[in-house]
Protein backbone atom coordinates (compact mmCIF):
# COMPACT_ATOMS: atom_id res chain seq x y z
CA UNK A 1 0.00 0.00 0.00
CA UNK A 2 1.40 3.35 -1.13
CA UNK A 3 1.16 6.38 1.43
CA UNK A 4 -0.75 9.21 1.59
CA UNK A 5 1.54 11.27 0.71
CA UNK A 6 2.54 9.59 -2.58
CA UNK A 7 -0.90 8.77 -3.51
CA UNK A 8 -1.53 12.46 -3.94
CA UNK A 9 2.06 13.06 -5.59
CA UNK A 10 0.60 10.16 -8.47
CA UNK A 11 -3.19 11.58 -8.28
CA UNK A 12 -3.63 15.49 -8.35
CA UNK A 13 -3.36 16.40 -11.76
CA UNK A 14 -4.13 20.33 -11.12
CA UNK A 15 -1.92 23.56 -11.32
CA UNK A 16 1.54 23.58 -9.85
CA UNK A 17 1.05 19.69 -8.89
CA UNK A 18 3.90 17.08 -9.71
CA UNK A 19 1.51 14.44 -12.08
CA UNK A 20 -0.33 18.10 -13.36
CA UNK A 21 3.12 19.28 -14.49
CA UNK A 22 4.40 15.90 -15.83
CA UNK A 23 0.61 15.94 -17.69
CA UNK A 24 0.77 19.46 -19.19
CA UNK A 25 3.74 18.89 -21.19
CA UNK A 26 1.61 16.94 -23.47
CA UNK A 27 -0.81 18.04 -26.02
CA UNK A 28 -4.93 17.02 -24.96
CA UNK A 29 -8.16 16.39 -26.91
CA UNK A 30 -10.27 19.42 -25.88
CA UNK A 31 -13.29 18.40 -28.05
CA UNK A 32 -14.54 17.83 -31.32
CA UNK A 33 -14.71 20.04 -34.33
CA UNK A 34 -17.97 18.83 -35.51
CA UNK A 35 -19.94 19.93 -31.74
CA UNK A 36 -17.70 23.48 -32.15
CA UNK A 37 -19.51 24.20 -35.10
CA UNK A 38 -23.14 23.31 -33.29
CA UNK A 39 -22.32 24.51 -30.14
CA UNK A 40 -19.51 27.39 -30.44
CA UNK A 41 -19.16 28.02 -26.75
CA UNK A 42 -18.71 25.09 -24.69
CA UNK A 43 -17.18 24.72 -20.75
CA UNK A 44 -14.72 22.28 -20.64
CA UNK A 45 -12.79 20.86 -17.73
CA UNK A 46 -8.98 20.12 -18.56
CA UNK A 47 -6.50 18.39 -15.96
CA UNK A 48 -8.35 20.32 -12.76
CA UNK A 49 -8.72 23.62 -14.60
CA UNK A 50 -12.37 25.17 -15.97
CA UNK A 51 -11.89 26.40 -19.29
CA UNK A 52 -14.08 27.68 -22.16
CA UNK A 53 -13.91 26.55 -25.25
CA UNK A 54 -14.99 28.67 -28.42
CA UNK A 55 -15.02 28.98 -31.81
CA UNK A 56 -15.84 32.87 -32.91
CA UNK A 57 -17.60 34.07 -36.02
CA UNK A 58 -14.72 34.32 -38.21
CA UNK A 59 -14.05 30.32 -37.49
CA UNK A 60 -10.42 30.78 -34.96
CA UNK A 61 -10.97 28.90 -32.06
CA UNK A 62 -10.01 29.59 -28.53
CA UNK A 63 -9.79 28.55 -25.19
CA UNK A 64 -9.79 31.00 -22.21
CA UNK A 65 -10.14 30.67 -18.41
CA UNK A 66 -13.96 29.83 -16.80
CA UNK A 67 -14.51 33.49 -15.85
CA UNK A 68 -14.25 36.96 -17.49
CA UNK A 69 -12.28 38.92 -16.12
CA UNK A 70 -14.76 41.88 -14.90
CA UNK A 71 -17.16 40.40 -12.63
CA UNK A 72 -16.00 37.13 -12.98
CA UNK A 73 -19.55 35.91 -14.93
CA UNK A 74 -19.09 32.33 -16.62
CA UNK A 75 -17.73 32.97 -20.07
CA UNK A 76 -19.98 29.96 -21.00
CA UNK A 77 -22.59 32.29 -21.76
CA UNK A 78 -20.52 34.46 -24.00
CA UNK A 79 -21.75 35.42 -27.56
CA UNK A 80 -19.15 34.38 -30.18
CA UNK A 81 -17.68 37.48 -32.29
CA UNK A 82 -15.86 38.39 -35.58
CA UNK A 83 -12.92 39.02 -33.19
CA UNK A 84 -13.84 37.03 -30.08
CA UNK A 85 -15.96 35.54 -27.64
CA UNK A 86 -18.13 38.34 -25.95
CA UNK A 87 -19.14 38.46 -22.25
CA UNK A 88 -22.71 38.52 -21.84
CA UNK A 89 -23.21 40.37 -18.69
CA UNK A 90 -21.34 43.95 -20.05
CA UNK A 91 -19.53 43.19 -23.34
CA UNK A 92 -16.15 42.50 -22.58
CA UNK A 93 -14.63 40.98 -25.71
CA UNK A 94 -11.97 38.30 -25.64
CA UNK A 95 -9.51 37.31 -28.32
CA UNK A 96 -8.50 33.70 -28.80
CA UNK A 97 -5.32 34.35 -26.75
CA UNK A 98 -7.34 35.46 -23.87
CA UNK A 99 -6.55 39.33 -24.63
CA UNK A 100 -9.73 41.91 -23.71
CA UNK A 101 -10.11 43.52 -27.49
CA UNK A 102 -13.60 45.73 -26.69
CA UNK A 103 -14.50 46.89 -23.46
CA UNK A 104 -18.01 49.12 -24.53
CA UNK A 105 -17.58 52.59 -22.54
CA UNK A 106 -14.44 51.46 -20.80
CA UNK A 107 -11.50 51.95 -23.62
CA UNK A 108 -9.11 53.51 -20.84
CA UNK A 109 -9.02 50.41 -19.16
CA UNK A 110 -7.53 48.30 -21.90
CA UNK A 111 -5.21 46.15 -21.24
CA UNK A 112 -6.53 42.90 -19.71
CA UNK A 113 -6.53 39.58 -20.24
CA UNK A 114 -7.63 36.36 -18.68
CA UNK A 115 -5.68 33.14 -18.83
CA UNK A 116 -6.34 31.29 -22.39
CA UNK A 117 -4.20 28.60 -23.75
CA UNK A 118 -3.23 27.32 -27.89
CA UNK A 119 -5.55 25.07 -29.95
CA UNK A 120 -5.44 23.33 -32.64
CA UNK A 121 -7.61 21.52 -34.91
CA UNK A 122 -6.58 18.08 -36.24
CA UNK A 123 -8.19 14.83 -37.16
CA UNK A 124 -11.70 16.47 -36.62
CA UNK A 125 -10.52 16.91 -32.50
CA UNK A 126 -9.86 20.10 -31.13
CA UNK A 127 -6.10 20.11 -29.25
CA UNK A 128 -4.90 21.90 -26.25
CA UNK A 129 -1.26 22.64 -24.48
CA UNK A 130 -1.78 23.75 -20.71
CA UNK A 131 2.13 23.31 -20.46
CA UNK A 132 4.68 26.40 -19.91
S1 LIG B 1 -18.73 40.43 -16.17
FE1 LIG B 1 -17.90 40.18 -18.16
S2 LIG B 1 -17.91 42.16 -18.96
FE2 LIG B 1 -18.67 42.43 -16.97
Amino acid sequence: MISEDLNRRLTEIGPGTPAGGLMRRYWHPIGAGVDLEREPVQPVCLLGEKLTLFKTASGEIGLAGERCAHRAISLAYGIPQENGLRCAYHGWTYSTDGRVVDMPFEPACLPLNVKAYPVQELGGLIWTYLGP
